[in-house]
Formats: C-alpha cells, sequence, structure tokens
C-alpha cells in the first residue's frame, strides 16, 4: 500500500492547480481599461452599469451591483421590510451571513434544516418553524446546488413570506426548470474572490420590481439616487457601491462562464462515475435529479463509509487529501453552532440534524479544481488511497485529535 502523503507518502496530486482567482489577459485589459476611463467611482457610465445591465438581461428582473454578498442579503432583507420582531427562516447549512444579515435588520434568524441528499433548505422541516412572527425564508443554493424553489414557494404562499435566494455560490442553476434569481422577491449575488465570477468583493442584488430596485440603489448609495445631487439624501441609507474596478472584473469573465460551467458539470459526472466505480457509490452531494442545472461552485464529498466507520471526520479527510495536493475543507458547520450565535437561545435551540451530519461528513473541494480534465482520476485515486489507508488515517487523527490546532 503506497503511504498516505500525510505521513509522509507521495502525493496523488504533485503538481498545484491552477490559481483562483484566475488573471487572464481579458481580465487586465478590463482593469486597464476601466482605469483609463478615469471612472473610478460609480458615477456615470461606470462598469458598475454595465454588469448592473447584463445582470437585469440575465435574470429578467432589476438589479443593482453593491459592495458584497453579505451588504446584498441586507439590503434585499431591508427593501422587504424585514426589521424588529420578525423572524426569518435561514437554511442551516450556510455562510454566516446568510443569518447575520438577518440579525444586522434587528429580526430573529431562525436555522432550518437541509435536506440530506442536496444539503439546501428542507421546505417540510421549514413549515414545521414557522411562527406568527416569520416574514421571511432564505434558502441558499449551496455549491451551485438550486434549492427547491418549488416547494419554497409553495410555503412562502401558504405562510405568505417573502422568498430571499442567497445566490453567492450560483448564477445559472435551475429547479425543475426554473431558474433561480426569477421568480423570488429578491435574490442576492456575491463576486468575492474565491466566488464563479469573481471581482476580489462584490455583490448584486436582483428584485422582483423597478421600484424596490430604485429603493435598494438609493440605500446603497447613502439615501440617494444616483446621478442627483451631492446633498439628496432622501433615504437614510448607507454606501454598499459596488467599485467600478470589481466590477469590470466581473464583466471580463462573463462571456467566458458558460464554457466553464461545462467543464465543471463534465467532470463532476466523470468524478461521480469513477468514484460509484471506484470506491463507493454516493459519495458526491446532488445533484438531484429536480436540479435541472447546476453551478457546480463546489465538489462535496461524504466521508466514505470505510473512514465513516473508523470516526474519521470530514476535518481529518480534507486534511488527508489537501496532503494529497487535492485542497478540500470540511463543509460549514450549522450557523447557530458558532460562538457569534452562543447567546441567541432561539436559534441555539433549533434541531437541525441533517446539517449537523453534514459539517461532520461532507468534505468541500474548490470549483477551480473541476476545470482540470484529471481531477475526475485524481479525486478518485485521492479518496482510494484514504480508504485503503483507513488504519494509518485513524491514528493519524487520534494523535492530532487533542493536539492545539488539530482538526478535531
Ligand atoms: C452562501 C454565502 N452567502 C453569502 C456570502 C457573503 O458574500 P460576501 O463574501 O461577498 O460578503 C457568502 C460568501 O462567501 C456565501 O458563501
Amino acid at each position: 500500500m503506497v503511504p498516505l502523503a500525510l505521513c509522509g507518502g507521495p502525493q496523488v496530486r504533485p503538481r498545484p492547480y491552477a490559481p483562483w482567482p484566475s488573471p487572464s489577459t481579458a481580465t487586465r485589459k478590463a482593469l486597464i481599461a476601466a482605469h483609463d476611463s478615469g471612472i473610478w467611482w460609480q458615477d456615470g457610465a461606470s462598469a458598475a452599469e454595465e454588469l448592473e445591465a447584463w445582470l437585469t438581461a440575465e435574470f429578467g428582473h432589476p438589479a443593482v451591483a453593491v459592495s458584497n454578498g453579505t451588504t446584498a442579503l441586507e439590503l434585499a432583507l431591508a427593501a422587504l421590510g424585514i426589521g424588529r420582531g420578525d423572524e426569518v427562516l435561514v437554511a442551516a447549512t450556510t455562510f454566516l451571513s446568510s443569518a447575520t444579515a438577518v440579525s444586522h435588520c434587528g429580526a430573529q434568524p431562525v436555522p432550518v434544516d437541509v435536506t440530506a441528499d442536496s444539503l439546501t433548505l428542507d421546505p417540510e422541516a421549514a413549515a414545521v418553524a414557522v411562527t406568527s412572527r416569520t416574514r421571511a425564508v432564505i434558502c441558499v443554493h449551496l455549491a451551485g446546488h438550486p434549492a427547491d424553489l418549488t416547494g419554497i414557494r409553495q410555503l412562502a404562499e401558504r405562510h405568505r413570506l417573502a422568498v430571499v435566494e442567497d445566490a453567492a455560490h450560483a448564477l445559472t442553476a435551475a429547479w425543475d426548470g426554473t431558474r433561480i434569481g426569477t421568480v423570488s422577491d429578491a435574490t442576492t449575488l456575491s463576486f468575492q474572490a474565491a466566488k464563479l465570477l469573481p471581482g476580489g468583493d462584490g455583490g448584486a442584488v436582483i428584485l422582483r420590481d423597478e421600484d424596490t430596485a430604485r429603493r435598494v440603489r438609493m440605500q446603497a448609495n447613502c439615501g440617494r439616487e444616483r446621478g442627483s445631487g451631492t446633498y439628496d439624501h432622501a433615504l437614510i441609507g448607507t454606501n454598499a457601491r459596488i467599485h467600478p474596478l470589481a466590477a469590470a472584473l466581473v464583466m471580463a469573465q462573463t462571456g467566458w462562464y458558460p464554457q466553464a460551467q461545462q467543464t465543471r458539470a463534465h467532470h463532476h459526472q466523470a468524478l461521480g462515475d469513477a468514484l460509484a466505480k471506484q470506491v463507493e457509490k454516493g459519495l458526491l452531494v446532488g445533484p438531484v435529479p429536480q436540479a435541472t442545472v447546476h453551478d457546480h461552485y463546489a465538489v462535496l464529498l461524504r466521508v466514505p463509509g470505510r473512514l465513516a466507520e473508523r470516526a474519521i471526520t470530514a476535518g481529518t479527510l480534507a486534511t488527508a487529501l489537501d496532503a494529497e495536493g487535492v485542497p478540500a475543507k470540511p463543509l460549514f458547520p450549522p450557523w447557530q453552532s458558532v460562538p457569534a450565535y452562543r447567546d441567541d437561545d432561539r436559534a441555539r435551540s433549533a434541531h437541525t440534524p441533517h446539517a449537523a451530519q453534514a459539517a461532520l461528513g461532507t468534505v468541500a473541494v474548490p470549483h477551480h479544481v473541476l476545470l482540470d480534465p484529471h481531477t475526475p482520476e485524481q479525486i478518485t485515486a485521492a479518496l482510494a488511497k484514504t480508504v485503503a489507508g483507513a488504519d494509518d488515517l485513524a491514528d493519524w487523527q487520534d494523535q492530532h485529535h487533542n493536539a492545539p490546532g488539530g482538526p478535531a
């Protein structure tokens, strides 16, 4: 047996992956053009307006480009009138911003469990969490997998809730033929550096109607209409403008997106097939059949049975894969379990077993790895190696379990 790289053996993938974000001639040209235009602020015909026009055409609804995905969520919730005394249901498996945006509006975020097969918000679990104070639901298109928009819309109609889609991990995903961002009250995007369309930082809100979009645009511009007088503050807003240079970077990558998405989907499928043949069936999370389009923001891998039997955690498996040259991290913990929510008894008391299990038993490999043609065979080989080395990995975990900075 070849020793695990974690234990001093050779790596499955010695050559590093191409970096992400991925600087190119196109991004450099776009950046220089935005620079040379002298429009370094969102004022007139900047790249920010160009990005908004592109998003509006993509989703068929008005878009507002903003500073990042976190402020996009905050602005969306504020525009929907969410505030003190309200409760908002939030998928338990997500980056913390989906929940903190609710807290920043003065409302109570309520964790809702995810389904075991897609790790996106479970509409049935959401129905159980509804109270007379519930005003909205935030689903997350986790790792590019569309949430169950049919079930979520039915729930929202039944209880008169607003629907917000956190699409920081997605762009074109579709549930049963319905594209994300086209049927909800608000959808938020992120252009942070790790995302599918990276601008360094940046975000956007897609809204149902032009009036709400105009209000969000004003909120994000210190309460002013764009292009109005310096002191024409009609609302108490904030500064959440996107930087035009970031918008230019995002725009420069939009043309390439469909091809990159196809490549990711192709390699994801090949990986699923190879894992089923050579390691174990069912190791990939999703896509479920209703996920008619998937953006593949990450490869989500379940800890193989032979490792789970030895109580090997996602943290340990991620460390082992990383050592083999495959970048990996354990999946998000349920957001209510992080220290920031330690004093929130309402959130803490929520029972989200699938989200808890997913955090312990799921590893995330970033999307850019799926652009490499060797990925299906190399991730399969790396997983097969960890399964063959289960005893060594279990020993390694035991040794590091209580060590400072260890993965436990
Ligand atoms: C699901 C999700 N929502 C929201 C955000 C926040 O986006 P940003 O980093 O642009 O503020 C992230 C960022 O990583 C995310 O993963």
